[in-house]
């Protein structure tokens, strides 16, 4: 599977106030991919998100998405995109359905297809049993679901939510990210930004963290925690009656232990690389004929890396 999206110096200045928000970034998303823009407000992760989505033209580079040129072959390219934005676009006095043929009716869908498809867009949100009611009366939770069926219409190979959990109930996020997979699953790239490092770990195949209009690293999330450089934490509890001494003076020969502490009952191992050590503490451990009660691998997460690259921190 090769490339659905393919971004290549893309670049947003706003006139009117001179800022760059997006600054000759380049990335590609590969086909079947959860792929997640990752960065604190004002990263510039909505302004990309509208260029490769025809809302806004770019002020210098390209993108192709499924091939089609954003700028030569907008129509064609759009065609291929789902895009559920920021801010909740629905109308409050219409009701669930109302509003999903409207949106679908703007993307050329008409009569028996259009009423198909927006059936198919509320069930797809689990919406079916509201469908009449208007959306003044929805949770938070049930817009945001709403607005991602709108973006669902035309059954898009590629789909961009742009913080479709920002502000809503924690079962609402826990539904919405469980779709989110299940879109996935079922054969949609996704284009995912979001804020919550949480988030981009639990559902991306890769991410790429934005700050400041740039990418500032890329890739799958054991690349990223690796930039940090930060040591991991090993920490293995034994049952108290095992004598540590033999067991950690072995360890302490091991060339990737850097560091190793004990207490009556835990050995805690310090090592840039957690899963390479592992195989031979497993085996020392055996040798010593210790009683492993448990083994726990602490390790940087996101907001470490973000932390590491950029001395903020990714909340606000
Ligand atoms: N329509 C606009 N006109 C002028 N400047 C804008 C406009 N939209 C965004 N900006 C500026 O561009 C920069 C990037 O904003 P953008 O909305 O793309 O960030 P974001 O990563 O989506 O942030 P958030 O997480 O808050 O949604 C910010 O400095 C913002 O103030
Ligand atoms: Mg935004």
């Amino acid at each position: 599977m090769g490339a659905l999206v393919n971004v290549q110096g893309l670049t947003k200045r706003y006139t009117q106030n001179d800022v760059l928000a997006v600054d000759h970034v380049s990335f590609e998303v590969q086909e079947g991919e959860i792929f997640s823009l990752l960065g604190p407000n004002g990263a510039g992760k909505t302004t990309l998100i509208s260029m490769l989505s025809g809302i806004l033209t770019p002020t210098d580079g390209d993108a192709t998405i499924g091939g089609y040129s954003i700028r030569r072959e907008p129509l064609a390219a759009k065609r291929l995109i789902g895009v559920v934005p920021q801010e909740v676009a629905l109308y409050p006095t219409l009701t669930a359905r109302e509003n999903l043929r409207f949106w679908g009716s703007m993307y050329g869908l008409r009569g028996r297809e259009l009423r198909a498809r927006v059936e198919e867009a509320l069930e797809l949100v689990g919406l079916r049993e509201r469908a009449n009611d208007r959306v003044e009366r929805f949770s938070g939770g049930m817009k945001r679901r709403l607005n991602i069926a709108g973006g669902l219409l035309h059954r898009p190979r590629l789909l961009f939510l742009d913080e479709p959990t920002v502000g809503i109930d924690p079962q609402s996020r826990r539904r919405i990210l469980d779709m989110v997979k299940e879109f996935n699953a079922q054969g949609m790239t996704i284009l995912y930004t979001t804020h919550y490092m949480e988030e981009a770990e639990e559902l991306s195949h890769r991410i790429a963290i934005m700050d400041h209009g740039h990418i500032i690293a890329l890739g799958i999330l054991e690349d990223l925690r690796r930039i940090v450089g930060e040591l991991e934490t090993v920490r293995m509890t034994f049952r108290e009656t095992t004598d540590l001494a033999p067991l950690v003076a072995n360890i302490e020969k091991e060339a990737l232990a850097r560091q190793v502490t004990t207490t009556d009952q835990q050995v805690v191992v310090l090592t840039p690389d957690a899963a390479a050590l592992l195989p031979s503490l497993v085996t020392l451990v055996a040798r010593h004929k210790a009683t492993l009660l448990s083994l726990d691998i602490e390790r940087p997460d996101l907001e470490a890396v973000f932390l590491h690259l950029t001395g903020r921190s990714l909340r606000d």
